[in-house]
């Protein structure tokens, strides 16, 4: 198995004062893992968090990026304006943002680009509703976002691009896939991705679960084959929790 790629992500939460002091807290309790601690903050914890992580195992990451260089676009931010803080990953495409602010597959296709043109590594989110599993359409809306969100992605530039299975009932929602649920959606996910960008390639890319993983449940999702990592919400709010999912799979 790989090392996994831990990612929090914040959302819109923590003020400056309350970033410092959760950075501060996580920074020893990871210091040791040797899987990638990646922390998705909002824009502007972004400064203050790659000045406290100088120098540690971890990695600073936005929440989203425009995919215009710069122009009129009131409230957007461009990747570019984020690799200059020194920032190195972006989240792209989540599910939040689809169903709140209007993102569609060609938007997260355009802004995937634009992120990895800047240099940064996207972290792409997909994964289905409720609705949508129950209907037994969940292969269905996964080889769609695949298919459409990563349509113009070149084999090379899938290298630098993390996947996000978040399936969005378990998002926020206490109710975690199970393990084997996870495993066998990220497996199809794998399959979609197999036959667009070859085997190879599609066992080299990682392909996080999201979906209220937390400290309790993460070992038996992070222990399966499938899963190369998460996507950690409301856990990577407390350093204590966050950081037992980064150690959970040694
Ligand atoms: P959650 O969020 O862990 O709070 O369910 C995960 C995510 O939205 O990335």
């Amino acid at each position: 198995m790989k090392n996994k790629i831990i990612a929090g992500n914040w959302k819109m939460n923590n003020n400056r004062v309350q970033a410092e002091a959760l950075i501060t807290e996580l920074i020893p309790l990871v210091s040791e893992t040797k899987n990638t601690v990646i922390i998705c903050v909002p824009f502007t914890d972004l400064c203050k968090a790659v000045k406290l992580t100088k120098g540690t195992n971890i990695h600073v990451g936005a929440q989203n990026c425009h995919w215009k260089e710069s122009g009129a676009y009131t409230g957007e931010i461009a990747p570019s304006m984020l690799t200059e803080l020194g920032v190195e990953y972006v989240v792209i495409g989540h599910s939040e943002r689809r169903s709140y602010f209007g993102e569609t597959d060609e938007t997260v296709l355009l802004r995937t680009k634009a992120a990895l043109a800047a240099g940064l590594k996207p972290i792409v989110c997909i994964g289905e509703t409720l609705d949508e599993r129950n209907s037994g359409n969940m292969e269905k809306v996964l080889s769609r976002q695949i298919l459409d969100g990563f349509k113009d992605i070149t084999a090379d530039e899938l290298k630098n691009i993390i996947v996000a299975y978040e399936p969005v009932w378990a998002i926020g929602t206490g109710v975690t896939a199970t393990d084997e649920q996870a495993n066998d959606a990220i497996a199809y996910v794998r399959s979609v991705f197999a036959s667009k960008y070859g085997k190879t390639a599609a066992d080299k890319l990682y392909i996080q679960y999201g979906g209220s993983m937390n400290d309790k449940n993460a070992e038996g999702l992070l222990n399966m084959p499938q899963i190369d990592g998460g996507l950690i919400g409301g856990a990577s709010l407390v350093a204590a929790k966050f950081a037992a999912v980064v150690n959970a799979k040694k």
